[in-house]
């Protein structure tokens, strides 16, 4: 039985810093863990012009603790007015390593998103042209369809025509939750990689509700069933490339979590790489946390494996934390699903 794993330093591939003091306060957890994240662009405003991008890129490595080496990704936003030229302009000084689509009112400042897929379609073809991935929000904006069903019919509505319009448009399915999605991916080509998070690693959509209803387990897309959580986890643990680490750690103040209309999101930036450890423990697949954490998702976005290492250990007794840090006069809650964290980084 292992107790102690080392492993090539691992990136996280889908991550929200914010900005200002809450930048502050939250990027020394994922500085500590890993060599880069792919940086979501929902601020407000939103990052949608390569100078935005590169002053937001400055503010983060001001903000990096003392000695931290951890490289901030960025991303642009993407709009129904984003230029096709100013993108290909952006991608030639890689201002840019993806753009994401949100779309209009998917999720957490997702107002200036795309409204209809078409709108984009000049874009997506000249990112197709030049090679810059498109990261997805995979849920549909509807009403009419269940909570559960958005990723699913997503899939149907947006990802299918998109793929066959654009065949060699490299697309991230950005925190996959269903079995639909993860047997899409499974049917797709090389062009067609996702990200999976370590809560949906951990959790259903029974915690949601346990004990009462809990605001902390609330994240969009939304935990599901758990035949759906055993299809991630098996592609998490599968050594397929197309899978790859993203946590889509997303902080927000108490004061918004804990509210009518709490906002969605998990902050799980320092527990992340314990808790994915721990899942892989479990299912007996240590063997391939390394491609899920270090390989994979750099390969895909043309990168060389960090070189560095980490070293995680499994502890006899849980690990104690504080479980929240502070920012802004509140408090941001760590990620603290029901099963207690045995897995703790020490180098
Ligand atoms: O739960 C989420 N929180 N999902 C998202 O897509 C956005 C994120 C956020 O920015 O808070
Ligand atoms: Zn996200």
């Amino acid at each position: 039985m292992s107790t102690q794993i080392t492993i090539i330093r691992p990136d996280d591939f889908h991550l929200h810093l914010r900005d200002g003091e809450m930048l502050s306060a939250v990027l020394p957890y994922s500085a500590r863990i890993y060599g880069r994240a792919l940086v979501m662009p929902n601020l407000i405003p939103p990052v949608t012009t390569a100078e935005q991008a590169e002053n937001y890129r400055r503010r983060i490595i001001d903000a990096r603790p003392e000695g931290s080496h951890f490289e901030p990704l960025m991303t642009c936003y993407l709009t129904d007015s984003t230029s096709p030229e100013a993108l290909k302009a952006a991608y030639a000084v890689q201002a840019f390593h993806a753009v994401k689509l949100f779309p209009a009112g998917a999720t957490t400042n997702s107002a200036s998103g795309v409204t209809n897929i078409r709108k984009v379609y000049p874009v997506l073809e000249a990112m197709q042209e030049i090679g810059l991935p498109l990261s997805v929000h995979g849920e549909v904006v509807d009403p009419e369809v269940d909570i559960f069903d958005l990723e699913a019919v997503f899939i149907e509505r947006i990802l299918k025509p998109v793929r066959k319009t654009f065949p060699e448009l490299k697309i991230v399915f950005e925190h996959l939750t269903s079995k639909e999605g993860v047997d899409y991916v499974y049917d797709q080509d090389e062009n067609m990689v996702a990200t999976i998070t370590p809560h949906h690693l951990l959790l259903t959509r029974n915690d949601l509700f346990k004990g009462g209803m809990n605001p902390y387990m609330y994240c969009l897309p939304v935990a599901k069933t758990f035949k759906d959580r055993e299809a991630v986890r098996k592609a998490a643990i599968s050594g397929d490339e197309r899978f790859f680490l993203g946590t889509d750690s997303a902080p927000h103040p108490a004061a918004n979590k804990e509210k009518a209309g709490a906002a969605a999101g998990i902050f799980n930036a320092p527990t992340s790489l314990g808790y994915v450890t721990q899942v892989f423990d479990e299912l007996s697949a240590l063997d391939k946390l390394e491609g899920f954490t270090s390989i994979y998702g750099a390969r895909f976005y043309g990168l060389s494996p960090n070189g560095s290492t980490v070293t995680l250990v499994k502890r006899d007794e849980p690990v104690e934390m504080d479980w929240q840090i502070e920012t802004g006069g509140d408090v941001v809650k760590i990620f603290k699903p029901d099963t207690p964290l045995f897995w703790d980084l020490v180098d």
